[in-house]
C-alpha cells in the first residue's frame, strides 16, 4: 500500500469510525436488523406494543427507537458487538419490568434489549442449581422447584423478573436465614461489551461475581443466573389486611419483632402501612411468612392476632402460590415513585416516623389522587464467609438483619400531571428523615437517590475497578443510561 493510500485508508477507517459514533439510533436498529432479522422490533408492529404496554409502570413505557428481542446468548453478543459500535446510541436492558425508576429499563429514542425470551428454567439434577435465563420471572421459576418441593432464594411477586431483582440484591421468604437473593447465586454468565460471554463464580473471575451481587446493570447484560437449592415443604404465610384502628398495635407489634434480641430467621414480615387519598382510609397490610412447615405457629401469634382484621389469608403453601396472592395486589397501568432509606433500630423509631409518613400523605394527597405506602421489612443478614462477597459492604460479622429498619416510600397514581410535584415531595420528604450515611436498598430506591455510595467509599472504590477490568469501554457506564451508576 503506498503511503497515499494508506492514509485515505485510515482515513476512510476514521471516517467509517467516526459516522459509527454519530450515528443516529436509527442506523444502529438497522445495523441490528441485519444481524438479527425477525428479532428488532419497531414502532407500530404487535411485538413492540406489546413489550411496551408489558411494564408494569406507566412511568417505564417509553418509546425507543427499536427494540431488541434476543432468543439465545448469542444474539445478546451480537447485539452488545453491535452497540459498541455505536458508542452515542444509549441502551436499556429490559427482565421482568417492573422497576419504578423510569429509565432503568427502557430508553426513549434509543434501544431496549428486552430479555423476556430468554426464560428456560432448567433444574441441575445432582448439582442443586437451577439454572435460569435472565429474562425469566420469578412464577417461571417456582412452577418448576415448587412441585419439586425444592425452592431458591427467590422473589416475592410473582411477575417481578429475576435479572433486576437478583442484580440489585433481592429481598426473599428465607432471607432471615439464607441472605439476600444475589447470595443464593452460583454462577453468573455475562455478555462483556468486550464481547466476551463469561461465567462468574467463586472459582472464575471471582471479583467480577463478588461486584455482580448488587452491580445491577453496571458491568455487563447477565443472560444466566445459577441458583443454588434447597429442600422446602409448604410453609405458614400469607396477608392480613387491617383498618386503621389497629396501626398502633400493628406498629407496636412490628416493633417487638425488631428488637434485636427477638430475631427469629423463621419469620419475615412485609409491613405496608397504606393511605388512599380518594376515601381517606389508612389500611395496614401485612405479608408474613414462617418458614419451619409448622401451621399456625405460636412465634407469629403477637402478630396474627391483632384484631379487627379486614381479611386474612393465612395458610401452608409454596412460594409460587404466596408471589401470586402479592401479585394480585398490585394496582396495574398507574405510574410510581419510590424511595428508600433505613433506620438503626430503637424502640420509638418506627411509630415516631410512621407519624410523620401520615402527615406527609395528607399533604401530598391534594396535589392527586394517590395511594402512599409505607412498607417496613428487615435486611437479610450479610454472607458470613469472607470468600463469597457481596457489594453492600457489610462485614461478615455484622447484622444489620437484626440492627436497621429499612424504610420504603411509595405513590402510586394516574395523573401524568402531578410527577413533577409528587416527585419534588417524595425527596424532600425522604431527605428530611433520612440520614445521609444510611443504607439504602437499592431495589426500592429511587433514580435521585445513590444507594452504591450507601454501601461505603471502599466498596464504590472496589466496584469502580471491577468496572475499569471487566468494561474497559465504559459502555455501561455511557451507553446504558438508566440504573444507579458507579461515577
Ligand atoms: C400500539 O399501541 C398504540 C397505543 O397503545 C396504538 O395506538 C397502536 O394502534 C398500537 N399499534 C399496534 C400495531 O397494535
Ligand atoms: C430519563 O432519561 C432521559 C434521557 O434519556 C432524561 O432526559 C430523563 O430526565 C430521565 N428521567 C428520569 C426520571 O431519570
Ligand atoms: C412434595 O411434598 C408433598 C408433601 O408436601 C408430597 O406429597 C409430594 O409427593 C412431594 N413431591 C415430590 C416431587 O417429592
Ligand atoms: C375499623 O373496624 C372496627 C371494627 O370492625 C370498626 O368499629 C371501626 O369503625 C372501623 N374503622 C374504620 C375507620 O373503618
Ligand atoms: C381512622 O380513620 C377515620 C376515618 O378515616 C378517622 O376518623 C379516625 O380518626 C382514624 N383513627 C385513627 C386511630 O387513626
Ligand atoms: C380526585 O378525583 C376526584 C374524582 O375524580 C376529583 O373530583 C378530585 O378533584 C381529584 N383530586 C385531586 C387532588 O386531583
Amino acid at each position: 500500500m503506498s503511503s497515499l493510500s494508506s492514509v485515505f485508508f485510515l482515513g476512510a477507517i476514521l471516517l467509517a469510525h467516526l459516522s459509527h459514533c454519530l450515528a443516529s439510533p436509527a442506523v444502529t436498529c438497522q445495523s441490528l436488523s441485519s444481524t438479527l432479522p425477525g428479532k428488532v422490533f419497531y414502532p407500530g408492529s404487535d411485538a413492540y406494543n406489546s413489550s411496551i404496554n408489558s411494564y408494569t409502570y406507566v412511568n417505564d413505557r417509553l418509546l425507543p427507537a427499536c427494540i431488541v428481542g434476543p432468543r439465545s446468548t448469542g444474539d445478546v453478543v451480537s447485539s452488545v458487538k453491535i452497540l459498541g459500535k455505536y458508542p452515542s446510541t444509549h441502551f436499556a436492558i429490559r427482565g421482568g419490568g417492573h422497576s419504578s425508576n423510569t429509565n432503568f429499563s427502557n430508553t426513549a429514542g434509543g434501544v431496549t434489549i428486552d430479555m423476556r425470551a430468554i426464560k428456560a428454567v432448567t433444574i441441575n439434577e445432582g448439582r442443586d442449581t437451577v439454572s435460569v435465563g435472565a429474562g425469566a420471572l420469578w412464577r417461571d421459576v417456582y412452577a418448576k422447584t415448587d412441585p419439586r418441593n425444592i425452592s431458591v432464594l427467590g422473589g416475592r411477586i410473582a411477575t417481578v423478573g429475576v435479572g433486576g431483582l437478583t442484580s440489585g440484591g433481592g429481598i426473599s421468604y428465607f432471607s432471615p436465614s439464607r441472605g439476600w437473593v444475589c447470595d443464593g447465586v452460583a454462577n453468573f454468565e455475562i455478555a462483556l461489551s468486550s464481547g466476551k460471554l463469561v461465567n462468574a463464580n467463586v472459582d472464575s473471575n471471582p471479583d467480577l461475581f463478588a461486584a455482580l451481587k448488587g452491580g445491577q446493570n453496571n458491568f455487563g447484560i447477565i443472560t444466566r443466573f445459577d441458583l443454588k437449592t434447597f429442600v422446602i415443604k409448604p410453609f405458614w404465610g400469607g396477608t392480613i389486611s387491617y383498618n386503621n384502628s389497629t396501626d398502633d398495635a400493628i406498629l407496636a407489634a412490628f416493633t417487638k419483632h425488631k428488637t434485636p434480641k427477638n430475631y427469629d430467621q423463621e419469620m419475615s414480615i412485609v409491613q405496608n402501612m397504606a393511605y388512599d387519598s380518594s376515601t381517606g382510609a389508612f389500611n395496614g397490610i401485612t405479608a408474613v411468612y414462617y418458614t419451619t412447615g409448622q401451621a399456625n405457629p405460636k412465634q407469629l401469634k403477637f402478630y396474627t392476632d391483632i384484631k379487627p382484621q379486614l381479611s386474612n389469608t393465612m395458610r401452608l403453601s409454596k412460594p409460587g402460590d404466596f408471589a401470586q396472592e402479592l401479585e394480585d395486589f398490585g394496582v396495574p397501568d398507574e405510574y410510581t415513585l419510590a424511595a428508600v432509606t433505613s433506620f438503626r433500630f430503637s424502640p420509638t423509631v418506627i411509630a415516631e416516623t410512621h407519624a410523620k409518613w401520615k402527615a406527609w400523605v395528607l399533604k401530598i394527597g391534594k396535589i392527586a389522587n394517590l395511594t402512599a405506602v409505607v412498607n417496613l421489612q428487615s435486611l437479610p443478614p450479610p454472607p458470613r464467609s469472607p470468600r463469597t462477597p457481596n457489594s453492600f459492604g457489610f462485614s461478615p460479622n455484622s447484622h444489620p438483619e437484626k440492627d436497621l429498619v429499612p424504610f420504603t416510600l411509595s405513590i402510586n397514581y394516574k395523573d401524568a400531571s402531578a410527577t413533577g410535584a409528587l416527585t419534588k415531595e417524595i425527596r424532600r420528604f425522604i431527605k428530611e428523615i433520612d440520614r445521609p450515611e444510611s443504607f439504602k436498598y437499592m431495589n426500592y430506591a429511587g433514580w435521585f437517590q445513590d444507594p452504591i455510595k450507601s454501601f461505603g467509599a471502599v466498596q464504590v472504590q472496589k466496584l469502580r475497578s471491577v468496572s475499569r477490568k471487566y468494561d474497559s469501554t465504559q459502555m455501561f457506564q455511557k451507553q446504558v443510561v438508566g440504573g444507579f451508576k458507579l461515577w
